[in-house]
């Protein structure tokens, strides 16, 4: 373990982004700790600017760390993010992919013009320009996934979706981009508990219910839905109570 003290101070801080940091009140989660310096010193400057412009809304530590033990463990260099908001997820997963010296790795996707802009923004300060692109559409538009495989120059191995949490949407997002994934590749979903239903505007049952039911549907032999037992971080052992869904593809 690095013996760095980073986002130790998080856990002292207010406020419902930083609720995760409980837990790491006395060691920093490799997602921060193997970073070097500048990598830190970006991170950090990107939650001053985001807190003050309350641009609040960036995965959890948990979910970062499932990402990180995927793409690093076997480093794989074909990456597409639905849904990137302020682009916390976006700089983090792009400095994975520099670390491995793989350029062309990450397409992200966002419908919003502002938040795509602003990540966009910090792409470049963060020196990633190389690494990803940055697309301002739809995560379900046709256009937007052939630009995302040319820009990777092959079938994406990970598709990562965070967006709309919308039932019918997500089903659409599945079809779609399990059709475009490499065999033996993943479709890694964030809000995929049942507590996260919640968050679905159309009030179908969200990301939880568009996994249960397209995975039935499509008869998937290999996936894992791992949601928290209770709806409090204190009564899990997987600590995101927004839970995490992976899918692997394959034929057989
Ligand atoms: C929870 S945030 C993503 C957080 C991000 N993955 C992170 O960890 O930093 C969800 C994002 O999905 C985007 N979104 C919502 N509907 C969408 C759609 N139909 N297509 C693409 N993006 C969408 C929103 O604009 C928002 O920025």
């Amino acid at each position: 373990m690095f013996k760095n003290n980073r986002s130790l101070k998080f856990s002292k801080r207010v406020g419902e982004r930083y609720g995760w940091f409980k837990a790491f009140d006395d060691v920093v989660p490799f997602i921060f700790s193997y970073l070097d310096n500048n990598e830190w010193k970006i991170i950090e400057e990107w939650y001053k600017e985001t807190d003050e412009k309350s641009l609040i809304g960036e995965a959890s530590v948990p979910f970062m760390s499932i990402l990180q033990g995927l793409v690093m463990g076997n480093s794989i260099q074909r990456v597409v993010q639905l849904g990137h908001y302020a682009g916390y997820s976006t700089l983090l997963l792009g400095f994975m992919l520099r670390k491995m010296k793989k350029k062309h790795s990450l397409v992200t996707i966002d419908i919003d013009a502002f938040i795509s802009d602003f990540t966009s923004s910090w792409v470049k300060k963060a020196g990633l320009t190389d690494y990803i692109k940055v697309i301002n559409s739809d995560s379900t538009d046709l256009e937007s996934m052939k630009v995302a495989v040319k820009y990777l120059q092959d079938e994406p191995q990970m598709v990562i979706i965070d967006s709309s949490h919308q039932y019918q949407h997500t089903k659409n997002e599945l079809n779609l981009w399990y059709k475009t994934l490499r065999m033996g590749g993943f479709l890694v979903l964030h809000d995929t508990s049942e507590f996260s239903s919640q968050y679905d505007m159309t009030n179908k049952g969200g990301v939880y219910k568009a996994f249960v039911d397209w995975c039935i549907e499509e008869k998937i032999k290999s996936s894992i839905n791992i949601f928290p037992f209770g709806n409090s971080a204190e009564e899990n052992t997987y600590l995101d109570v927004n839970g995490i869904g992976i899918i692997q593809k394959r034929n057989f």
